[in-house]
């Protein structure tokens, strides 16, 4: 028996405002289109904004629906989005946000495990890191360098 440590790192930003202007302006998209989310039932909006190549920018919400699971949430909407309209394009960077109806978020809150796995087939596909940032409502932002920083171990095609 073998024992192997796996690590990863994050960056830690304190607000909006430390971030790199692009990135800030990439959270203010994340923040326009969470506002704009379908969350009839949790009342927690997410948004999600993705920069591509040649500085694209695409967006995505949250859309729930009365049958609970047939609802997406707003990173997957927003990726296969960019990989439905421009496939042939590489994904440099993601930026997440929510919003609660029922408190204030202030604490960073990291895409789903469902999520995750989606980013990163495309992160694998275009063989090239896609930065993920994510935020509450207000508050710090964690920054990981790759989207398989936050997946170790991630499944994928070369499993098949
Ligand atoms: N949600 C997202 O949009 N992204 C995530 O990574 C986690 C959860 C949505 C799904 C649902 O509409 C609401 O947040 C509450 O789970």
């Amino acid at each position: 028996m073998e024992e192997r440590k796996i690590t990863t790192s994050i960056q830690i930003f304190e607000n909006i405002e430390e971030l790199p202007p692009q990135v800030k302006f990439l959270m203010k998209e994340a923040q326009a289109i969470r506002d704009q989310a379908y969350a009839p039932y949790s009342k927690f909006k997410v948004g999600a904004a993705i920069q591509l190549e040649d500085d694209i920018i695409v967006t995505g919400s949250n859309q729930e629906n009365a049958a609970y699971p047939s609802g997406l949430c707003a990173e997957r909407t927003a990726i296969f989005y960019a990989g439905s309209q421009y496939p042939n394009k590489k994904v440099k960077a993601m930026a997440i946000c929510v919003k609660s109806s029922s408190k204030v978020v202030t604490k960073p809150i990291a895409p789903c495990g469902a999520c995750r796995q989606a980013i990163a087939e495309y992160e694998v596909k275009q063989d090239q890191p896609i930065e993920i940032y994510f935020m509450g409502e207000e508050g710090k932002i964690i920054k990981a360098k790759a989207l398989l920083d936050l997946l170790p171990l991630a499944f994928d095609a070369s499993f098949l």
